[in-house]
């Protein structure tokens, strides 16, 4: 990193792999556990071959994603859906902080970013493996948020694919050319023994779902992943 400050790790437990049946106290104990963000995966059944949950369940949410001591705690909604405009600005007005979108979902990607920006939310661009990142040569200065997947979008519980290692190191070469202050966030199968690579190449921001909610206790795994990143 070019930066001489330290950086500021996050992470973020996706629900997706949390018990759907009890969403709302299984927020609050994540972030009483040590999250730093909730990430909300929404899938569509046609961008991503699996359905999950909308601007509805975000709303329901929004009051659990607190801190014991009551601050607010950033609702990461990742759309895995097409088009995306008009489920971003119903996920605004749910309470959504930060709206990431695949820009190969949106006809109009500068459009969509800037429609996210004038709801008030901080808008992010996803790259699938195999997506390149050029689109971030003429929109990089308008977005909060780079996430790259380490998996196919679609499914928790998916292995790291390890030539993200090498998409990290590019995303942040831009992201450090561009100066401004842009969260690099890697998404699908992070866990305590590879989260240290991905900060390595460059990553900030770390999405983790079975991870965290596949295991009893959630503390445990979060100050694993903390223990690794501080080393
Ligand atoms: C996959 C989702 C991920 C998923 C990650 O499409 O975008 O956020 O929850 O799950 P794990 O951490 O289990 O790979
Ligand atoms: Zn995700």
């Amino acid at each position: 990193m070019s930066s001489n400050t330290p950086t500021t790790y996050r992470i973020a437990p996706s629900i997706l792999s949390a018990d759907f049946a009890r969403l709302g106290e299984e927020v609050r104990t994540v972030i009483a556990a040590g999250a730093d963000w909730i990430h909300f995966d929404v899938m569509d059944n046609h961008y991503v071959p699996n359905l999950t949950f909308g601007p509805m369940v975000c709303q329901a949410l929004k009051p659990h994603a607190v801190t014991p001591a009551g601050q607010s705690v950033p609702i990461d909604v990742h759309l895995m859906v097409q088009p995306v405009d008009a489920l971003a600005q119903a996920f605004a007005q749910a309470g959504a902080d930060y709206i990431s979108f695949h820009p190969d979902a949106s006809a109009h990607v500068h459009r969509s970013i800037q429609a996210i920006k004038a709801a008030g939310c901080k808008p992010g661009l996803v790259f699938n493996p195999a997506m390149p990142l050029d689109v971030l040569d003429w929109v990089i200065e308008d977005v909060d948020l780079v996430l790259l997947m380490s998996v196919n979008p679609g499914f928790g519980g998916q292995s790291f694919i390890d030539s993200t290692l090498r998409k990290v190191e590019a995303a942040r070469k831009r992201i450090d050319a561009c100066g401004k202050d842009i969260r690099l966030e890697v998404d699908g199968g992070i866990k305590a023994s590879n989260i240290r690579a991905v900060a390595d190449a460059g990553a900030d921001t770390f999405v983790a779902g079975s991870a965290i909610f596949g295991k009893p206790d959630y503390r445990a795994e979060i100050e694993a992943m903390r223990a690794q990143l501080a080393r």
